[in-house]
Parts: C-alpha cells; sequence; structure tokens
C-alpha cells in the first residue's frame, strides 16, 4: 500500500483511505470508492464544506487535482473535494503518509 491518507472526521473517528489508482481522483471521491462518507456540498471548490487541516504529507497533494478552488483557503488548509494526490507521487508507488483533520 504505497499511498495512505488518515482522515479524521468531526467526531475523532480515523479514516484510513488509499488511492486505487485511477489517477483523477479527489480526496472524497476516493473515500466514496470506500464507502467512507465525508462531509461535502458543493464538489466545486466553492464552499468550505469539506474543508480540513493538512497535519501531514501536504507535499504530497496537489490542492486543485480536480478542480480550480473559487474561493481561497488558509495556507495548511485544503478542499477535499477538489484536492488530490499528485501524479508523481501515484506514478513512484513510493510509501506515503497522508494525514487530514476534517473541520466539518
Ligand atoms: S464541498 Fe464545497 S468546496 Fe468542497
Amino acid at each position: 500500500m504505497a499511498v495512505v491518507i488518515k482522515v479524521k472526521d468531526i467526531d475523532g473517528k480515523v479514516h484510513t483511505i488509499s488511492p486505487n489508482g485511477e489517477k483523477n481522483q479527489s480526496i472524497i471521491d476516493m473515500a466514496e470508492a470506500q464507502d467512507i462518507e465525508l462531509p461535502y456540498s458543493c464538489r466545486s471548490g466553492a464552499c468550505f464544506s469539506c474543508c480540513g487541516w493538512v497535519n501531514k504529507g501536504m507535499e504530497y497533494l496537489d490542492t486543485e487535482k480536480t478542480w480550480e478552488a473559487l474561493i481561497d483557503v488558509e495556507p495548511g488548509e485544503v478542499l477535499t473535494c477538489i484536492c488530490g494526490v499528485k501524479d508523481s507521487v501515484l506514478e513512484k508507488g513510493d510509501e506515503v503518509e497522508i494525514e487530514i483533520e476534517m473541520f466539518n
């Protein structure tokens, strides 16, 4: 398992998500593919419903992987509906751990 994304939800539960090989996926897409529900509303980078703080692994993330953000977030934050793992990281197959803490 090369890339592991640990997402802590608002209740403190930690979900472990791994990309399934498809490249053009957001973190929410990946979570759904594994039957994990994360908060979202617009799914197009225009609200804060899916926003989270990246505790670890920001360097492995493409913050606008599937769509262009329509709002600004603070440094260290990502919109998980449009943020995904960088193609270069997926291609390399290195052991990588990413940790995100959801705000909602
Ligand atoms: S769900 Fe609105 S920005 Fe992600």
